[in-house]
């Protein structure tokens, strides 16, 4: 951590400084769809869309529309926007050269989602190719298909278009409408509920006990958490997101004091991109408020891409000027012989004493309907989740 901490109140600033909002209200707004009827339009997929709605409620500060090929480069090869600012993920609307052709640089592109519904419009300014092997190789350090971000790289259109964005309509949560907080809201949030000091928690997972564990240690320093599980496009294996925010309410309501954390979803796409994904993570939760962030052990990551600590390694290098405390945690697990939670920094005893299970493992008892052990998961938790995949 840094040695001065942050309050909400005094120092934390978006990111860039300026909370951005280019959601169009009112008047405004209806002159903007009646006139987007006459624009050329494009089709954007789940993930572009989850992307536009973060851009347009300043989740992604400062940020006002997709990358141009300047912006993009520049994140790429040395994770910061062209003016220095760090930024870890390049932010882009990809589309097929057919579909790039049909646009002329200076246009009002109208953005349509899958189900056929207007969300937004793009001036466009720019229109490049990229590279996707260097993209794959310097965002996720490979170029494995088997890599579901790489997948993604390889999968989708060979043109980004650029320019700043506006929104129009809000995509639908329907499901999650009690937990659904703009940053400005959150900001709000926090005020009201006179936490000056809060901690960011990003999950997609549902929640175990080494999550509870470091949340709880978190909490013990500072005001509040900001329990902000990601909603958005996850991989097929990943438990659904409306399983898993049941289990979050439910872990919230029986082992959390009720003025000490408060559920709110982060409506974003889940890139599996380690290190350069925990400090966008980072960023984004600062933008919502956050004086403090957790990154615990292989933050973002999947299969075996990155090392247990790359994700902390690598935001330790950034750490004094994103301007977020980052809390860095140790692997935690239960042990018997403890009879508590723990981590190699505070435990003796010998792995053979420690409670460890895969996800797969865990997805597996799950959906055979078995309850997992309770120094895994809280048995409230677990029924939850046994329940909601019988469903599914
Ligand atoms: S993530 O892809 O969203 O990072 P997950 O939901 O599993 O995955 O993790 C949420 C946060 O908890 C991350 O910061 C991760 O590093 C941390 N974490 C998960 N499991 C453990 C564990 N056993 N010990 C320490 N930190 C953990």
């Amino acid at each position: 951590m840094t040695s001065t901490t942050q309050t909400v109140e005094e120092t934390i600033k978006p990111h860039g400084g300026q909370l951005i909002n280019r959601q169009v209200e009112g008047n405004e707004k209806e002159q903007l769809i009646e006139a987007a009827q006459t624009f050329p339009k494009i089709t954007l997929n789940p993930w572009s869309i989850s992307d536009l709605e973060l851009i347009a409620i300043g989740g992604f500060s400062p940020l006002t529309g997709f990358l141009g090929q300047k912006d993009y480069e520049s994140v790429v090869d040395n994770l910061r926007l062209e003016n220095g600012l760090v930024w870890s993920i390049p932010i882009t609307l990809p589309v097929t050269e057919e579909e790039a052709d049909e646009l002329e640089i200076g246009d009002d592109v109208a953005l349509y989602g899958e189900d056929g519904h207007l969300y937004g419009v793009i001036k466009l300014e720019e229109k490049y190719t990229y590279d996707k092997a260097k993209e794959a190789q310097n965002v996720y350090g490979t170029t494995e298909v088997d890599h579901p971000g790489v997948k993604r790289v390889y999968e989708k259109g060979n043109v980004y278009l650029a320019g700043p964005i506006q929104l129009v309509a809000r995509p639908k949560h329907d499901e999650f409408n009690d937990f659904q907080l703009d940053p400005t809201e959150t900001r709000a949030l926090f005020k009201e509920l006179g936490w000056k000091t809060v901690v960011g928690f990003q999950t997609r997972n549902p929640v175990h006990r080494a999550h509870e564990y470091i949340q709880k240690i978190a909490l013990e320093s500072v005001d509040g958490l900001l329990l902000n599980p990601l909603v958005g496009e996850t991989k097929s294996d990943d438990i659904p997101a409306d399983i898993r925010m049941e289990s979050y309410q439910v872990i919230l309501k029986h082992y959390f004091p009720e003025d000490r954390a408060r559920l709110v979803i982060y409506p974003a796409a889940m890139r599996y991109a380690g290190p350069r994904e925990a400090i966008l993570h980072a960023l984004v939760r600062k933008n919502y408020g956050c004086t403090h962030f957790i990154v615990g052990r292989d933050h973002a990551g999947v299969g075996d891409y990155y090392g247990t600590y790359e994700a902390q390694e690598l935001i330790t290098q950034y750490e004094d000027e994103i301007d977020i405390n980052i809390f860095k945690f140790e692997h935690a697990f239960y042990c018997t012989i403890c009879e508590n939670m723990t981590t190699a920094k505070t435990c003796p005893h010998d792995k053979s004493n420690h409670v460890h299970l895969s996800g797969t493992k865990v997805r597996e008892k799950l959906r055979n309907g078995e309850q997992l052990p309770k120094e895994f998961s809280r048995p409230e938790v677990a029924e939850v989740l046994i329940r909601g995949l019988k469903e599914n």
